[in-house]
């Protein structure tokens, strides 16, 4: 675990906290033991239970919020809005960077450098593998990576963990299966490694032009995780407890017949999951092109709107504990 060059202490003028992640960036799961993710999804719990109780609350009172998205977005940049306001916050955003001074040429140095003058935090999607990294070593207010290109989205993998959590009890012992676009998704890399933390077998099942990269592979090997990879989703479904679908990444493609030949490889309909446990769940990231049938949406199991607000509680964790306040 190599945090040095991405994570640091920022100890602000007079201020004077004590939280383990006080200051500090997110930039991969990489950066996180079993005993942070405790206390993470401890902290997403009272979160949840404030939410419930008072709706809106004045923890982060005063502080700002940038949210810089190089990227589209609708859930990322949204939830962190919702979770920031939620806590009495307010935010910055910057969703069409071509109209900001990026297309005048700024460079991400600049820009981070400059919105940290204005907020307490910045909440980064860049199209480059490394870009929330290399924001993290010129700023010195946290950065937080809300998706770096093919790299990482550690938000999105912390909220994927609590969800399993939350639907299903445990992590421990489970069968997870990642279907769909493995080489390009963001949130499975992510999402694999955190896995690896616990005692899980994971099955990958991707067109072979999409396998996980073999970087990642080598990493759960050498976690001991047991993996195997598929063209086929049928044979592993009644084993699975977890089935992680992801959309085809279209816009990494650099040819469109490339994408149009796998953008349907896999379709999970009611028929697909007929062999499945009746306590498992559905899980996608979201946003869903065709790789879930709406008939599915119907299906208790289906979970992929209930994980969309497990993830405002777990941003508002991670948001209430970089600014010192959890
Ligand atoms: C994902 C992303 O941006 O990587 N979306 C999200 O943040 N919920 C998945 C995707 O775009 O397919």
């Amino acid at each position: 675990m190599n945090l040095e060059s991405t994570t640091r202490t920022h100890l602000p003028f007079g201020d004077k906290h004590d939280s383990p992640f006080y200051g500090r960036d997110i930039v991969s799961v990489r950066q996180f033991d079993e005993d942070d993710l405790d206390y993470i999804f401890e902290v997403a719990h009272e979160m949840q239970a404030m939410v419930a109780r008072v709706g809106t609350f004045d923890l982060l009172k005063g502080k700002l919020l940038a949210n810089l998205f190089y990227e589209p977005s609708t859930r990322t940049s949204s939830s962190f809005t919702a979770a920031m306001e939620r806590l009495g916050g307010s935010v910055i955003p910057i969703n069409e960077v071509r109209y900001s001074s990026v297309s005048k040429g700024e460079s991400l140095p600049d820009t981070v450098r400059t919105l940290e003058r204005y907020a307490d935090v910045i909440v980064l999607r860049h199209p480059d593998v490394g870009a929330s990294a290399e924001a993290a070593r010129y700023a010195s207010k946290p950065i937080i990576n809300a998706g770096d290109g093919v790299g990482e989205h550690p938000t999105q993998a912390l909220l994927d963990l609590f969800t399993i959590q939350e639907e299903l009890d445990a992590v421990n012992g489970l069968t997870v299966t990642m279907v769909g676009d493995l080489k390009y998704g963001r949130t499975v890399h992510s999402l694999s490694r955190l896995l690896s933390k616990f005692d899980v077998a994971l099955n990958l099942v991707s067109p072979e032009i999409l396998r996980m990269p073999a970087e990642i592979l080598e990493e759960l090997a050498e976690s001991g995780t047991p993996f195997s990879e598929h063209d086929a989703l049928d044979p592993v479904i009644p084993a699975t407890d977890v089935l992680y679908v992801t959309r085809v990444q279209k816009e990494r493609f650099e040819k469109e017949a490339a994408y149009e030949a796998v953008k349907d490889a896999f379709v999970v309909t009611p028929a697909t999951l007929e062999a499945a446990k009746k306590l498992m769940i559905v899980m996608h990231p979201l946003p869903r092109v065709n790789e879930i049938s709406m008939e599915v949406d119907a299906d208790p199991r289906a979970a992929y709107f209930r994980q969309m607000e497990y993830g405002m509680y777990v941003r508002m964790a991670l948001l209430a504990m970089v600014l010192g306040k959890a």
